[in-house]
């Protein structure tokens, strides 16, 4: 099988991953409830790879870094917990549904308002939007660092600026690119980094989380038990237990912490080289095979992302054929990105998404140009 569906998540994994999971499930107690060594051995687990997620998102403290279930549950937190009635926030068409649902709801039900910055047909924005749609209360920016679909990638560092320079907070999902690209949330002026800890990460899924910049006040979103001041009837505010409520996923930390480990001894500018090299490879060869469109800016630096149609196929019958009859698997449909969709005219049939990552090889990527080529000489 020939897996290249890396941005819906990796499936395979360092073995540094398993063997940390494995471990954690025989040993570890419940981080924060208890004193005895299982219970302190997986609070020391869940607190080292919060350091290790600080330092490698560039967080400027450990305790800002909070642990969820994945990127829509660290989304749905920072969008829930940082506005109010009345508030103005700038977000664009690249969006997945993490971003839109969530702002969508608090505009239908809390009265905030939204702004999108159109995308083009080619799947980019014009940065002069956002000064174009700034108003006075404007209060913050939520974007992605990457399209799920296209791979195209978003000036997060000029947005950080922007949002600086106009005193906004800036929010941003990099559930495609945490892993793949090198991100420092203090020098790029991010708020809140949301991410995922089972893609580029190279994580177990169930895990993912937001790092919190300094000053930045997030309502919890869920409240519960945290292991601390028990008898109080309000959750405790202080990071990271303030949005942190019930028994955290210890096991998959331990894996996310084996997976950073893994990714800062390969060298993240190493991973993001290759993953490159198979993107613009897989790219040019489909590129030159008749009747394959393909989507998106592959101009500059981009997420190793390439999606098509081939032909009048719909898309998720393309991705039947390449399942079926050549065992490589992708995805195809909308992938939670309905405004892209739109924006690229693919609204009704799709697109064949191919993602790829670290453990993909350059004979798997030759043997998907020519399935696509089989197919679309068909
Ligand atoms: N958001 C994931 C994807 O793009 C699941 O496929």
């Amino acid at each position: 099988m020939i897996y290249l569906d890396n941005a819906a998540t990796t499936l395979k994994k360092p073995d540094s991953v398993y063997a940390a999971v494995l471990e954690a499930m025989r040993t570890l107690g419940n981080s924060a409830r208890g004193v005895h060594a299982q219970a302190l051995s997986a609070a020391r687990t869940v607190y080292e790879t919060r350091e290790k997620i600080a330092a490698f998102f560039g967080c400027a403290e450990a305790s800002h870094v909070m642990f969820t279930q994945n990127a829509t549950q660290a989304l749905n937190t920072a969008l829930f917990g940082l506005f109010l009635p009345g508030d103005h926030v700038i977000t664009t068409d690249l969006e997945h549904n993490s971003v839109l649902r969530p702002l969508y709801r608090l505009s239908r039900e809390q009265g905030v308002r939204l702004d999108f910055v159109p995308a083009d047909r080619n799947g980019n924005i014009d940065d002069a939007d956002f000064e174009r749609l700034l108003r006075p209360e404007t209060k913050a920016i939520v974007t992605t660092h990457a399209s799920n679909l296209t791979g195209n990638l978003l000036d997060i560092s000029a947005v950080g600026k922007f949002a600086l320079d106009h005193g906004l907070l800036y929010i941003v999902d990099a559930s495609q690119t945490a892993g793949s690209f090198p991100i420092d949330m203090q020098k790029q002026n991010f708020s809140v980094l949301c991410f995922t800890g089972h893609k580029g990460l190279m994580g177990p899924q169930g895990t993912g989380g937001l790092c919190v910049g300094e000053g930045v006040k997030i309502r919890p979103f869920m409240v519960g038990g945290t292991g601390v001041h028990s008898y109080s009837e309000t959750h405790p505010d202080k990071y990271p237990e303030a949005l942190e409520a019930g028994t955290l996923n210890a096991h998959g930390l331990a894996g996310l912490s084996a997976a950073v480990d893994f990714i800062n001894e390969t060298g993240i500018g190493d991973i993001h080289r290759y993953e490159t090299a198979l993107m613009r490879r897989f790219h040019k060869g489909i590129s030159s095979v008749s009747g394959v469109t393909v989507y998106g800016d592959f101009s500059g630096d981009r997420a190793p992302i390439v999606a098509l149609n081939i032909n009048d196929l719909d898309s998720s019958e393309a991705a039947d054929i390449l399942s079926q009859d050549f065992d490589i698997a992708v995805r195809a449909g909308a992938h939670c990105a309905p405004r892209m969709h739109r924006a690229l005219g693919t609204e009704s049939r799709g697109a064949v998404r191919f993602s790829l990552g670290w453990f993909n090889t350059m004979e798997e990527i030759d043997a998907a140009i020519d399935a696509v080529r089989s197919i679309a000489e068909k």
